[in-house]
């Protein structure tokens, strides 16, 4: 696992858009797993200005994480709310690069039929040959996509009920500002489950804030458990990648020797 600590949020945004980049570069029609959320906005950001000095995103295909249920979809369609994941891609990523419109693909939250919905999801991960990155964040419970305290750390793509704590955090986020009552938020989701995301190969998780220090410790250094459902990156067998920024590794044991692996490696380039 390489663990990497920078100053800041935008150092950290930084270093996961070359991260993504150098992918990019070097294979030009690869499938990106992506992620919603503020932590992946900096990230975002950096990938729309290196798309105008010349990234490529011609050939990509994404596949997002998790939508709420009830709200989203198709970007042709109406949104219900502005609240839709499909909205948030779009506005913050999609509509800025050069990705394909049929190239690009999010739980759909207006399904009629979620079981079908998310066969069919497992099934075009598939086909598009797997998911070469997954781009993460942490959830304030410890989360990846929307996998709650609890799910199976083999879980595949369903619908998913939501914390409190994840309506909470994502009601101040997202909800609040909108003037959208609490209890007007979707308390259900669809997600990518804990064993569709195991099978990308390469993991890319980026956090940042002291308030999610704690989390951090328990996903890196705490035991594997479907209470912390991000800590199955402990799990991943391929390439993994965590970025931080200071305030969110405060709280890990050996922060001290990450930074130090990280130095060697830069300077020995292994
Ligand atoms: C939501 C998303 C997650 C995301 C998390 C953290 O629950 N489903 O994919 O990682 O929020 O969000 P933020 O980056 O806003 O803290």
């Amino acid at each position: 696992m390489d663990i990497i600590i920078r100053d800041n949020y935008e150092q950290m945004s930084q270093t996961a858009a070359e991260y993504i980049a150098g992918l990019v570069r070097a294979k030009p029609d690869c499938v990106l797993g992506l992620a919603t959320g503020s932590t992946p906005i900096g990230t975002y950001r950096q990938l729309i200005k290196m798309h105008r000095d010349g990234l490529d995103f011609s050939r990509v295909t994404t596949f997002n994480l998790d939508e709420y249920l009830g709200i989203g979809m198709a970007l042709e369609k109406p949104f219900h709310m502005d609240q839709s994941y499909a909205r948030f891609m779009h506005e913050e990523l999609f509509r800025h690069i050069n990705v394909k419109k049929e190239n690009i693909h999010i739980p759909d939250g207006l399904t009629q039929d979620p079981k079908a919905f998310c066969a069919w999801y497992e099934e075009s991960i598939k086909k598009a040959g797997g998911i070469d990155l997954q781009l993460l964040g942490l959830g304030g419970d410890g989360h990846w996509a929307f996998n709650e305290p609890g799910s199976s750390l083999g879980s595949r793509t369903r619908v998913q009920a939501l914390t409190a704590q994840t309506l909470d955090d994502n009601y101040e986020a997202f909800y609040k500002n909108a003037k959208i009552e609490r209890s007007q938020m979707p308390h259900f989701a669809i997600t990518m489950g804990i064993g569709t995301i195991l099978e990308a190969r390469n993991i890319l998780m980026i956090v940042n804030g002291a308030k999610k220090a704690d989390m951090v410790a328990k996903c890196i250094e705490g035991p594997v458990t479907s209470q912390v459902t991000a800590s199955a990156i402990q799990l991943h067998s391929g390439g993994i990648t965590v970025v931080l920024d200071e305030a969110a590794s405060s709280k890990l044991a050996h922060a001290e020797h990450y930074k130090h692996v990280e130095s060697m490696k830069r300077q020995y380039d292994i």
